[in-house]
């Protein structure tokens, strides 16, 4: 009876524990990565800033992609897609401090573009990207706006969308109607890294996007946005 007992709690018990320990897990190792990428560009991007200091509208708080995470997901897309990122431009839709727009800078992109609508991280990235570039003598081709992701232009150029859980379905909808009449209206293809893709049924829910992969282990989903006829 006492074994018996003893198996029920640890039944209930066991999984939370695992929880809460996997959590610290994965916290300590994006302070690790994040304090290591910093430090070794002398830059500021790894404190998380909670949604509540970010301005009245944003739905997410400010945590950095993790640069492993980063890499892994374009060596899938380049690999998957035979994606010439010299061909393509990079868009950020919710920057922050800017981090993955340096991380993209170590990819020969035409152009690079960061979106941020919080200005206290748009101001916290722009001086960023001035050390890095002091640093590194890299990240000439980037730019960073501060402006809402709905707002944004996409060019002609195939365009590869970073999204790092920035927002809800409520804006990603109008965001992805934008880059599809971009798409459309070049007959070009668009693809889409989406880095916690909690409002990925927007993307699932069209005709004219393909799911090229999903990884669980970094929970990076990869899509392509074609214009008619460009896919299967
Ligand atoms: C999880 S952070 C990702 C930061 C960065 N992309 C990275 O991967 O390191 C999401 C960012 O989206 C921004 N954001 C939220 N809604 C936005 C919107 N409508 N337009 C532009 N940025 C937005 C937030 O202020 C926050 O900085």
């Amino acid at each position: 009876m006492g074994l018996l007992r003893r198996l029920y709690y640890q039944s209930e018990v066991l999984p939370r524990i695992y929880d809460v320990v996997h959590e610290q897990w994965e916290n300590a190792r994006y302070l690790v990565d994040g304090y290591r990428f910093d430090s070794s560009l002398a830059v500021d991007t790894t404190e998380v800033i909670d949604k509540k200091l970010l301005g009245d509208r944003c739905s997410r708080s400010y945590v950095a992609t993790r640069p492993a995470v980063f890499h892994r997901a374009m060596h899938r897309l380049i690999d998957r897609c035979s994606l010439e990122p010299a061909l393509c431009d990079f868009v950020d839709l919710g920057s922050g401090k800017g981090r993955a727009v340096m991380l993209a800078s170590d990819y020969p992109f035409r152009h690079i573009v960061g979106i941020e609508r919080d200005l206290s991280l748009h101001e916290t990235a722009q001086r960023n990207l001035a050390v890095y570039r002091l640093q590194t003598g890299r990240g000439h081709r980037v730019e960073l706006l501060h402006a809402d992701a709905r707002d944004y232009r996409f060019g002609p150029t195939p365009q590869v969308v970073y999204l790092y859980d920035p927002f809800d379905e409520r804006v990603l909808m109008p965001v992805v109607g934008n880059l599809a009449r971009a798409v459309h209206r070049a007959r070009t293809n668009a693809y889409v890294i989406y880095h916690q893709p909690l409002a990925q049924q927007v993307l699932r829910s069209r005709s004219d996007v393909d799911v090229i992969d999903y990884d669980i282990e970094d929970d990076v989903a990869l899509f392509r946005l074609g214009w008619a006829g460009s896919l299967h």
